[in-house]
This record gives C-alpha cells, structure tokens and sequence, in this order.
C-alpha cells in the first residue's frame, strides 16, 4: 500500500501502519462538552508510512493541526522526578560538551519545556535563550522569543545576541511541520563550529518494544539515524554525534554539524550499520511491527473483557497522549477502563478524547485501589511503580501492554 509524497524529500511513501480514525490526543473534553457531542467531531487517519527515498517514517493520514485545542498541555517535566533529572543531566552534557569553556556564550533551546535545561546553562554562565510560539517556555519570559526558529527569527535573534554554539531541543522536531525553515534558522543562529543538538522518540525503540502508542497527531516524524542523516545533508548539515537515552520508551540524541566541520563520531556508524541489519530502512520489519501491534489488540481486549466478566475492578494510570491512541485503536471506553488517575491538574475533571474515560487526580487511586491498574504512562513505569507500592502490597496487579500484555 502506498500513501502520499514524503513531506521532506517528495518521494513516494509505503504505508505500514493504519490504525483507523483517531480523535486529537488534547482534546480532552469537560463532561458538558462530551456529552453535547459537537466539540468532539475532529477525527484523522492515524497511519504512517516511510519515505522510499530517505527512509523518513512521517504520518501520512491528513491531520487536522489547526483544530488542535492548543498547543498540548505545558509540559512539565518536573511531574516526573525521572525527567527533571534527565533534563539537568542534558543542560551539563551540553556544558561538558559543546559549551566547553564557553562562559558568557549563548545556548538556545526551542521548544516548550520547563526550563531546566536553560536554568542549568544559566548556573554555568551561559546566556539563555529560547525559541517557543507560545511565549511560556518555563524560563524567564524576558529570555524566550515568541517565535518558531526560523531565518527570519534566527536573524533577529542574532543581530541582538550574536551566534548560538548550541541549540537544543528535545520531544520537539518530531512536531515540527516546517523542516526547511528550521534548518534555515539554524543555518543562521549557529556559529560555524555550533552544533544543533536534539533528541526524539526513537522509531528503533517503538519497534523493538511494539509501542504502537507513540503513534499520535503531535508526532509527525518517528526518526533514525538513517533518517536524520539523510535530512540533515539535505540542508548542509551532517550526523556527527548519536547517544542513546532510556527515557520516554527509548530514544535517541541526534548532534548536527555544519557539513566539513567535525569528523563524525564512532557511534555514528555503528547505530547506521545496526538499523541496516534489524532492516530499519526497509519494508519486512515495519510490516512485522504491524502485525504485532493487532497482536497486543486482541490480547489486551480479551484481558480487559475477562476481568470484566470476572467482576474485576480496573483503572488507567496516566491520561498520556499515548493512551488517546490505544482506547481509540482498542476500542476501551468507560466500560472496560471506568476511569484514569493523572497528577496534570488540567486534565482532571476532564474526559479523555474519544474514548470519554474520565480523569480524576492520583489521590482518587487509593480511594479504594482497583484490583487492576492499566499503565497508560509506561514511559515512567518504575517512578510511578515506586511511588504506588502500597497499591501492589495491598494487592494491586498492573496490566502492561508494552512490549506485550502482562499483568505483573
Ligand atoms: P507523558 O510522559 O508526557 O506522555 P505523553 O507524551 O504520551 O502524554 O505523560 C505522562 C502523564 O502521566 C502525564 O499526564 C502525567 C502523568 N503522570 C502521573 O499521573 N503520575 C506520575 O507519577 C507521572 C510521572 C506522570
Ligand atoms: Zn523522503
């Protein structure tokens, strides 16, 4: 099956995933709002398919982007212990890094983030500085530039700061619609050495782990190496630098360079020949991916219908917008998950797109703890697994569907 052109390179796409018409994964909706019906209309084909030419794996389906609530919900990593920490560990790899002796340099993060990053910069001496459209980037309002990165905010920026040594960004390219324009701004922001580094969910790590529930409309592009090599000589960058990171399910950290800059680091070629080999860039393994995904389907119905019919009680933990994809794709609803617990106070109160499971705060989990707990928010499995031991010592199972179903 063939879909549309690759929205980078214009070849054609192979399509290897289609699961069926999808609601917004931020359209969660107020009791009034789901049952009024109206407000909940916006559906798109979630399917994806890879680039013939790049191997670029991108939707393919129309998503409606200009319905979309807002921009997603503030993000804050804070919510996970795991992931505040994360972020200050990324703020100093880029100090040890490419900041190296950079005091008083500038270092540039795009996207909407907490802050964390740019506040361990700013410990360090370096001046901040953040590209958000939305203007809330969680650092000081006076450091963010309500503004994609593009040429033209690149140059502005860099009449009244000079050139960048880095730019970061992470969760954040794989929601960017406008490629070229982003490597234009980079082309302007960086300096010649500067390095553009950044790190998305890793299509190497969904397929290995079967997380077909990182397929939603807030991500456009499920990168590799491969990939990100092919885009980035596409507009006068290379691939010099790759790490690989536990968080979000797995993904990768990709660095960019000016073409003739820097020698590409070792790891480079060994993540390029290993995504060769599991066939990353080719048809067989994204079509077994597929197939495994209808697997986990059928299994997770089946499970969910018997503890059900067993007069089991169940509640979902995390109203991730990973969890939008598997009640949609799965067809969950109230019936089988009668509720989720989520600590976003802006999600609590509400309904969960499409599927309406209402979300209530984490206090209700204990009130009384369900027999099963279906772990929507798998990507902070041992942080949430830690924080609500007493669910398991009161006899608690918790029902895994990546990177199969289980309860354990
Ligand atoms: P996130 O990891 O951003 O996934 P996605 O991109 O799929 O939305 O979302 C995690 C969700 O889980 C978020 O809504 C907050 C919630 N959460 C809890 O309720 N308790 C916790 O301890 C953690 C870490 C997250
Ligand atoms: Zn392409």
């Amino acid at each position: 099956m063939t879909g549309t052109a690759c929205r980078v390179c214009a070849a054609p796409l192979r399509t290897f995933l289609d699961l069926g018409d999808h609601p917004l994964s931020s359209a969660f909706l107020t009791p009034a709002e789901a049952l009024d019906g109206a407000k909940d209309t916006v559906r798109y084909r979630l399917a994806a398919g890879q680039c013939e030419r790049c191997a670029l794996v991108q939707l393919t389906g129309n998503v409606p982007y200009e319905r979309r609530p807002h921009q997603g919900y503030p993000y804050h990593s804070s919510g996970s212990a795991v992931m505040h920490e994360h972020f200050r560990a990324a703020g100093l790899h880029l100090l040890r890094t490419e900041l190296h002796g950079a005091r008083g340099a500038l270092g540039v993060e795009i996207g909407r983030t907490d802050g964390v990053v740019l506040r361990t910069l700013a410990a360090a001496g370096v001046r901040p500085l953040a590209f958000e459209p939305s203007g809330r980037c969680g650092y000081g309002a006076a450091r963010v530039r309500p503004d994609f990165l593009t040429a033209a905010s690149a140059r502005e920026a860099v009449a009244a700061e000079g050139r960048a040594r880095v730019v970061y960004a992470a969760n954040t390219v794989c929601d960017i619609a406008d490629l070229p324009g982003l490597f234009a701004g980079l082309d302007e922001l960086l300096t010649a050495d500067g390095a553009f580094v950044f790190e998305d969910p890793y299509l190497g790590e969904i397929v290995r782990r079967t997380a077909f529930d990182q397929f939603y409309d807030e991500h456009r592009w499920y990168f590799t190496a491969t990939s990100v090599r092919a885009l980035a000589e596409r507009y006068g960058f290379r691939l010099t630098g790759v790490e690989r990171l536990p968080v979000h399910g797995g993904q990768l950290r990709y660095v960019l360079t000016r073409a003739g800059r820097r020698r590409p680091a070792p790891e480079v070629a060994e993540v390029l020949a290993e995504e060769e080999a599991r066939g990353l860039t080719g048809p067989a393994t994204l079509d077994a991916f597929a197939g495994r995904v209808e697997r986990v389907r059928g299994d997770l119905v089946a499970l969910l219908e018997a503890l059900r019919a067993a007069g089991r009680t169940v509640a979902g933990y995390g109203a991730t917008a990973k969890s939008c994809t598997v009640a949609t794709y799965c067809g969950l609803g109230p019936h089988l998950v009668p509720y989720v617990c989520d600590s976003t106070p802006a999600k609590q109160g509400r309904v969960t797109p499409g599927a309406h499971i209402p979300v209530r705060p984490p206090a209700d989990f204990a009130a009384p703890y369900p027999d099963y707990a279906l772990l929507f928010a798998w990507n902070h499995a041992e942080e949430i697994m830690a924080k609500e031991q007493a669910f398991r010592a009161a006899g608690g199972r918790w029902i895994l569907y990546v990177p199969e179903v289980r309860v354990v």
